[in-house]
């Protein structure tokens, strides 16, 4: 019997190692080395070249000059907010990554693409549901069904026999890490089979020009599960994430080949699928008549687009020794920051006082120019004062209390405009502006303790 050769991978990323090791030396994490057995079958052909194995020594080396770049024509589906993140439609041939965690709704937005697109044919590959499974969610969705094509088989040599006869336009994998191929025996989901079908699936998207989108699954640290490489062989990366208790879902581009990664998808998970949210400022700030302490609106930018996000903040005495600190959507060691700041420049009693900071429909937001709505709602708990619900807010706050300057002001000043805003307080170094363009009032300000003196 023939020895069966075996190698260490690191789950993490996929770094090699004849023996095993505790820490990586590529990526510095420990334990993450996995005994994996390395290839037994040896062939030189391919799964899905079996017949047609001389069409790949038909290609010729072309010029660069020759190639027509305007014969590529994307895909257009129904779904606008799709076509964006992917920079204006699917581009033939290509291999998308979707991530995201599990029951965020990636399989939802996969089949609702697939019914979307009653002129091509669809292959829906699934190796985590059934048929009936796949049929109830397709029904729940409503759309059309006819040109979707379920396949629900895990081998890779038997799905590209199944594509070979279906001759889809388009396939959609759910997920890699079910997949496995006979050319290596390692387990599914471990970093040699989903390296090596993932590679297939590219292969087969390249030489085809059929586009393939595969689903990933996340791990608990919030990266794509098997190794950063499955990164590397795709030409787009997708991320679909949101809070599991609130119906907003966010997709994100983290790479993409062929168009900008700033893009991104606002969606609202309802009883028939994903909605498009085309409106986001108007959803994230609530509806009240009477203003109410420890609420302010930031004026954020998400990707390239301009959304206005309500943050609350509380502010109370501490009953337990420690004070408590909790955020929702906002970084906690930045909260954190700004009560120091708030503390050491202005004497602010933060110190024997629990803060809570929540913003509006689970959303996350990086964007550092929420800083000075979340100083201004946490001054607005703690002296119990209300601000005017017309009022917002676009500044990242400095460690000595300075407002600094964020970028595209502009376009958050209009949105705030568009909404109706009377007043935005902006940084007093956001130069070069034309004041005179929008209706809001536009306060430019320098320093946390002048922002108090002129609201409180
Ligand atoms: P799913 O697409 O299965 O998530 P993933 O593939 O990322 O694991 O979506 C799961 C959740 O979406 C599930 O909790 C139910 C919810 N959902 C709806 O709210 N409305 C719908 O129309 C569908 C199909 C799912
Ligand atoms: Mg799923």
């Amino acid at each position: 019997m023939a020895k069966v050769k075996t190698s260490f991978f690191c789950q993490s990323c996929g770094a090699q190692s004849a023996k095993w090791v505790g820490k990586c030396p590529a990526c510095g994490e420990w334990n993450t080395y996995v005994e994996e057995v390395l290839e037994t079958t040896k062939t030189t052909t391919k799964p899905w070249e079996e017949s047609s194995s001389k069409r790949s020594a038909t290609r010729q080396a072309v010029a660069l000059e020759q190639i027509k770049a305007g014969s590529v024509s994307r895909i257009q589906s129904d779904d606008k907010e799709f076509n964006r993140v992917l920079g204006g439609g699917i581009v033939p041939g290509s291999l998308i990554l979707l991530g995201g965690e599990p029951g965020i709704g990636k399989s939802t937005l996969l089949l609702q693409l697939a019914v979307s697109l009653p002129e091509l044919k669809v292959a829906y590959v699934s190796g985590e549901e059934s048929e009936q499974q796949i049929k109830l969610r397709a029904d729940r969705l409503g759309g059309d069904a006819n040109n979707c094509f379920v396949i629900t088989e895990t081998s890779t040599q038997s799905i590209f026999q199944l594509l070979k006869q279906l001759k889809p336009d388009l396939v959609i994998v759910d997920s890699i890490q079910t997949l496995h191929t006979a050319f290596i025996d390692a387990t599914p989901g471990s970093v040699s089979q989903i390296r090596q079908c993932a590679g297939e699936m590219q292969r087969y998207a390249k030489e085809s020009e059929i586009p393939v989108f595969l689903v990933g699954h996340i791990t608990k640290d919030g990266n794509i599960a098997g190794p950063k490489i499955l990164e590397h062989i795709v030409d787009t990366v997708l991320q679909f994430e949101g809070d599991q208790h609130y119906a907003y879902r966010i997709l994100r581009t983290i790479k993409n080949r062929f168009g900008s990664t700033a893009a991104l998808g606002i969606y609202e998970m309802q009883n028939n699928g994903l909605r498009q949210v085309n409106n986001p400022s108007e959803i994230l700030i609530s509806q009240r008549e009477e203003p109410l302490s420890g609420i302010t609106i930031a004026a954020t930018i998400e990707g390239l687009r301009p959304m206005l996000i309500e943050t609350q903040a509380l502010v109370s005495p501490a009953v337990y020794g420690t004070p408590q600190r909790s955020a929702t959507g906002f970084d906690l060691r930045r909260l954190s920051m700004l009560l120091a700041v708030l503390e050491k420049r202005c004497g602010f009693q933060f110190g024997i006082k629990d803060v809570f900071l929540n913003l509006a429909g689970g959303i996350k937001v990086e964007d550092p120019a929420i800083d000075l709505a979340v100083v201004c709602a946490l001054l607005s708990s703690f002296e119990d004062v209300a601000l005017s619900p017309r009022i917002c807010f676009a500044g990242e706050v400095g460690l000595s209390g300075e407002i600094r300057a964020v970028n595209r002001i502009e376009q958050r000043i209009a949105e705030a405009d568009k909404l109706g805003f009377e007043q935005v307080f902006i940084s007093k170094y956001n130069k070069g502006l034309e004041t005179g363009r929008f209706r809001a009032t536009i306060t430019p300000v320098s320093k946390v303790e002048e922002v108090y003196q002129l609201l409180f």
